[in-house]
């Protein structure tokens, strides 16, 4: 009888950088394959938003879908699981491109690690600045709904302009009214 140490498909780690094979990163494919599911239904067919779900005004949605605690925790979940597995497969790619030398595997590990880190940090800044209350709507200029077209959002571009090249010394807001 093969024990499971010696079965081929069970080998046991032959080398110090064997834990980055894909042992390790396996369990993270399917979250990643689950969570695209959840996040189309959510973000791009607004499933569980109901009537709040704005086609084309993804500002809205988000702040709406991610201000529930539970989706944000899904999302930060969700993109932990991404870095996890971005950080692998940068590694096993260097790897597979036969850059696997003990000379030059502290930089294949800091290029996968800025890589996932880069990912993760600005995935994640989406649920937590939620969270935190900085992606709301409560300075919004244009109405919910009025952004497909982009000519809303064109308007509001060009009166924070104003705002800060007023000529006499004086600010415009972007509603048009002057102040000293
Ligand atoms: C927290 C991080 C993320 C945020 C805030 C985010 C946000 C969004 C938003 C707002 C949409 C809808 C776009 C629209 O209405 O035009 C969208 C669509 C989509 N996202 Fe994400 N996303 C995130 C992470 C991801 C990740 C990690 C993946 C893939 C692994 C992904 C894959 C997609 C896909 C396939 C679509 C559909 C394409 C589309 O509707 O334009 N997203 N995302």
């Amino acid at each position: 009888m093969i024990s499971r140490g010696e079965s081929p498909w069970h080998r046991p780690p032959t080398s110090a950088t064997a834990w980055h094979r894909s042992d390790h990163a396996d369990w993270t494919g399917p979250i990643i394959a689950l969570f695209v599911l959840f996040h189309l239904a959510d973000l791009t067919w607004g499933w569980w938003l109901g009537d709040d779900f704005v086609s084309g005004d993804p500002y809205h949605n988000v702040a709406e879908s991610m201000g529930y605690l539970p989706v944000a925790i899904i999302y930060v979940a969700a993109n932990i699981a991404l870095a996890w597995h971005v950080f692998h497969g940068a590694w096993s790619m260097f790897q597979s491109l036969g850059v696997n030398n003990p000379r030059y595997n502290h930089l294949r590990r800091t290029l996968a690690t800025a890589l996932a880190g880069l990912i993760l940090v600005g995935n994640l800044s989406f649920p937590i600045l939620t969270q935190a209350g900085l992606i709301d709507e409560d300075e919004r200029v244009c109405p919910v709904g009025e952004v497909e077209g982009n000519a809303c959002l064109a308007e509001e571009a060009e009166g924070s302009a104003a705002d800060r090249h007023t000529t006499d010394g004086n600010t415009t807001d972007s509603a048009g009214s002057v102040s000293p």
